[in-house]
C-alpha cells in the first residue's frame, strides 16, 4: 500500500494555521473536517497537527495508550499545578495510580456522595429570589465546587474558613478564556497579578491538603470521603502522591460538570418542550427531594445531560502524541506529532446525527437510533484506559443538581446567543445572566 501525507488547509509562513485556529477553533475544525475528511493536517503554534474524524480511528488512538500517550501540550502546564496526579502522569506510574484510585469512584461509593450533591444544591437555591438575576455559570461553579470539596474532605471541616473555595477559584483564574493568552505566553516570573494570586493559592492549598492529611493520619476515623479512600488504598500512597491526586480532583472535578450544567440550562431555556418533559419526569420520579435511587430511574434527565454534552462538550478535543510513525488508511502520521481527536466535530457530524444542531434529548433514549451510531461518535468523557475516572460521579451529580434545581425553579436567559470560547475547556465567552423564577 502506498501512503501519502494527509491534506489540509494552507498556512502562513511561521504562523502556520494558528491565526485561523485562534479565531474560532470550533469552526476551524468543522470546516477542515468538511473539506478534507478522515485525516487533516495543519500547523498550530509550531505543532504539526493531525486531526482524525473517523470514530474508528478515534477508538484506535484512545484504546492504545502505548502508541498514543498524552501530548505534552495537554500535560506540561498542568503538571506545574497538580504535580504527577492521574491526569498528568503516564506509563507504569499512571497504571499503578489508576488501579489504586479506581475503587473510590465505584458506584458503591458515589452513592455516599448523593446526599452531599443534593444538600449543597439546596444551599445554592436557598439564596435565589423570584425575579432576581444571577450569573448561571458562577452559580453552577460554586455549587459543583462545594460538592466536590465536601466529597473529598468530608462535611465536618469548615472548608470556607480554611480558604479552600477561594484558593481553588484563584488557582483556576489563569485558565479563564480572557487570561489564557497571557498564561501560556508570559514567563514564569512575570508580575501578572492573577498569576501571582494563583501561585499563592496553590501554596495555600498545598498547606491545607498536607494539614488535613496529617490530621487524618493522627485520628483513625471511620470515614468514606475521597481522602479516606486514598488513605485506605492497598497501594499505600506517599503523602506527595495523595497531594497530587487531591489537587488533580480539585482541578479536574468541578469545572467540567459546572459547564455541563450551564449548557443544560441554556438549552432548556431555549427549548420549553424539553423542559416540560423534564418536569413531567421529575414529578413522576422524585418524592420530596431527589435521591440516588431516583437517578437510577431517570431516563429523560439523563438524556438531557447527554444531549447537552453532545452539543457542548466541555472537553472539546483530546490530544495524543504517537510514539512511532503510524498510518490511518493511506495517510501517514509521523512520530512525535500532535494527534487531535475533535470531540466537538464528531458530536456534530451529520453522518451520525440527524439535524445535529438541534437539541433533541430523545436521541439518547432507548429505542431511538443510538444503536446505529459508531462507538466513538459520542465521547464526552474520552475513552479507553484513560477514560474520565469521574464519569459516574459527574453524571450522577449533573442529574441530582438539575433535578433539585428544576423541581422548584426555572431559569430565564437574559443574554443573547451563547458565545463560546474553546479554551482548555469549552466556556461561555462572557457573563451568563439569568432570571430565577420560582415554579
Ligand atoms: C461533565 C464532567 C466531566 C467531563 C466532561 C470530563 C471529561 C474528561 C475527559 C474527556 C477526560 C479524558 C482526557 C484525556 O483522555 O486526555 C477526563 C479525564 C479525567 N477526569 Fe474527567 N470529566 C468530568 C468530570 C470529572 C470529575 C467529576 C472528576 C473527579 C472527581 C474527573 C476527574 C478526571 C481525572 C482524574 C481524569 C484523568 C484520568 C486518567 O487519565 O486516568 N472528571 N475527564
Amino acid at each position: 500500500m502506498t501512503t501519502q501525507s494527509p491534506p489540509g488547509p494552507r498556512g502562513l509562513p511561521v504562523l502556520g494555521n494558528t491565526h485561523q485556529w485562534a479565531r474560532d477553533p470550533c469552526e476551524f475544525r468543522e470546516e477542515c473536517a468538511d473539506e478534507y475528511g478522515r485525516v487533516v493536517n495543519f500547523e498550530i503554534i509550531g505543532w504539526d497537527a493531525y486531526m482524525l474524524t473517523d470514530p474508528a480511528d478515534v477508538k484506535r488512538v484512545l484504546e492504545d495508550t502505548d502508541t498514543f500517550p498524552k501530548h505534552d501540550s495537554s500535560t506540561d502546564k498542568l503538571r506545574e499545578i497538580v504535580g504527577d496526579g492521574l491526569l498528568t502522569s503516564g506509563g507504569d506510574r499512571w497504571e499503578r495510580q489508576r488501579e489504586a484510585i479506581q475503587p473510590a469512584f465505584f458506584m458503591s461509593h458515589i452513592k455516599n456522595y448523593a446526599e452531599i450533591m443534593v444538600s449543597r444544591t439546596e444551599d445554592t437555591i436557598e439564596g435565589w429570589r423570584d425575579g432576581a438575576t444571577v450569573d448561571l455559570r458562577e452559580e453552577m461553579m460554586r455549587t459543583t465546587l462545594e460538592i466536590l470539596v465536601e466529597a473529598m474532605f468530608g462535611e465536618d471541616i469548615d472548608l470556607a474558613a480554611r480558604g479552600i473555595y477561594d484558593a481553588v477559584e484563584a488557582m483556576q483564574e489563569p485558565l479563564k478564556p480572557q487570561n489564557q493568552p497571557v498564561t501560556f505566553l508570559a514567563p514564569d516570573w512575570a508580575p501578572v497579578p492573577f498569576l501571582r494570586r494563583a501561585d499563592r493559592a496553590l501554596d495555600h492549598l498545598d498547606a491545607q491538603v498536607y494539614d488535613l492529611l496529617e490530621e487524618r493520619r493522627r485520628a483513625d476515623t471511620d470515614r468514606e470521603d475521597l481522602l479516606a479512600m486514598l488513605l485506605d488504598s492497598d497501594a499505600e500512597m506517599a503523602d506527595e502522591q495523595i497531594r497530587d491526586e487531591m489537587l488533580t480532583f480539585l482541578f479536574a472535578g468541578h469545572e467540567t460538570t459546572a459547564l455541563t450544567l450551564t449548557y443544560v440550562w441554556d438549552l432548556l431555556s431555549r427549548n420549553p418542550e424539553a423542559e416540560a418533559r423534564l418536569h413531567e419526569e421529575l414529578a413522576e420520579v422524585v418524592d420530596e427531594r431527589p435521591t440516588i435511587e431516583d437517578v437510577f430511574e431517570f431516563e429523560y434527565a439523563e438524556a438531557v445531560v447527554e444531549e447537552a454534552m453532545r452539543l457542548y462538550p466541555p472537553a472539546h478535543e483530546i490530544r495524543r502524541e504517537p510514539t512511532e510513525d503510524v498510518t490511518f488508511g493511506d495517510y501517514e502520521v509521523p512520530e512525535g506529532s500532535l494527534v487531535v481527536l475533535p470531540t466537538w466535530v464528531l458530536h456534530r457530524d451529520d453522518r451520525f446525527w440527524d439535524d445535529p444542531e438541534e437539541f433533541r434529548p430523545e436521541r439518547f433514549l432507548d429505542g431511538e437510533a443510538s444503536a446505529d451510531r459508531p462507538e466513538y461518535a459520542f465521547f464526552p468523557f474520552g475513552g479507553g484506559p484513560r477514560r474520565c475516572i469521574g464519569q459516574q460521579f459527574a453524571m450522577t451529580e449533573a442529574q441530582l443538581v438539575l433535578a433539585t434545581m428544576a423541581s422548584e425553579w426555572t431559569l430565564d436567559r437574559d443574554y443573547g446567543d451563547l458565545e463560546l470560547s474553546a479554551a482548555v475547556t469549552l466556556q461561555p465567552k462572557g457573563d451568563v445572566p439569568v432570571t430565577t423564577r420560582r415554579r
